[in-house]
């Protein structure tokens, strides 16, 4: 999300889960379409790449490629707020030392608008969840919570406090379905996990 010309609001999501989505749904038969933000990876070969930067380019898109799929889903971590305007020039130092302040708002919630946007459950919607533990809940507390309030199918949850999410090639997750069931699956290649997905969305299809 551009601040200015030079200076960005970002986060540390890689895109390696998507992509590893995307290879395993193209070995399955898929035809598959990744919406792509700012990553750095080479795409999955027999893929279309759609390129996009901010989280409102991927509303878009997504609302478009979803239209026409069987199954979404939203690997992304989009940006939750953006700054609340965007400043053509870039923006100075002043000479007291005074640091700007950066008003941030809402970003619209894109997996909540594609279940809203379905059709009875036609396509088959698959959100992922970032969470840590606190004081409050745990992570699959706050990850049952998250589930009910998005309304997909079903919710990949990492926990993300230990910092061994982000930017790795392995992963570990539980899977929530919306019909109650609980899947934990084991720390290994994300590749392993996204066929783990496969395996639930498909019998959903069936
Ligand atoms: N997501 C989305 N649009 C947003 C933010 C998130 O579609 N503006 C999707 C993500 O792609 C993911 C899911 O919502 O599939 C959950 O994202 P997460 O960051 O864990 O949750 P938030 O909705 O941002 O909630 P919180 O930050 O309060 O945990």
């Amino acid at each position: 999300e551009f601040l200015d010309p030079v200076r960005y609001l970002g986060n540390r999501s890689s895109g390696r889960q998507g992509f590893a989505l995307a290879e395993a749904a193209v070995a399955r038969g898929a035809t598959v379409t990744v919406v792509a933000a700012n990553v750095s990876l080479p795409a999955p070969a027999g893929v279309t790449v759609v390129p996009v930067v901010s989280t409102e380019d991927l509303r878009r898109e997504m609302h478009l490629a979803a239209v026409d799929a069987d199954a979404v889903v939203m690997a992304a971590a989009p940006a939750d707020f953006r700054p609340a305007e965007f400043v053509d020039a870039k923006i100075k130092k002043t000479a007291d030392g005074t640091a700007p302040e950066i008003r941030l708002v809402e970003n619209p919630d894109i997996l909540v608008e594609l279940v809203a946007a379905r059709s009875s459950k036609h396509p088959v919607i698959v959100g992922f969840a970032a969470e840590t533990g606190d004081a409050h809940a745990t992570v699959i507390e706050h990850a049952r919570a998250k589930l009910a309030r998005k309304g997909c199918d079903l919710l990949v949850v990492n926990d993300v406090s230990a910092g061994k999410v982000f930017g790795q090639d392995d992963n570990e997750a539980v899977l929530l379905g919306a019909d109650g069931t609980v899947e934990q699956v084991p720390f290994g290649p994300k590749g392993a996990l996204a066929h783990k997905i496969w395996d639930v969305v498909v019998r959903r299809l069936d």
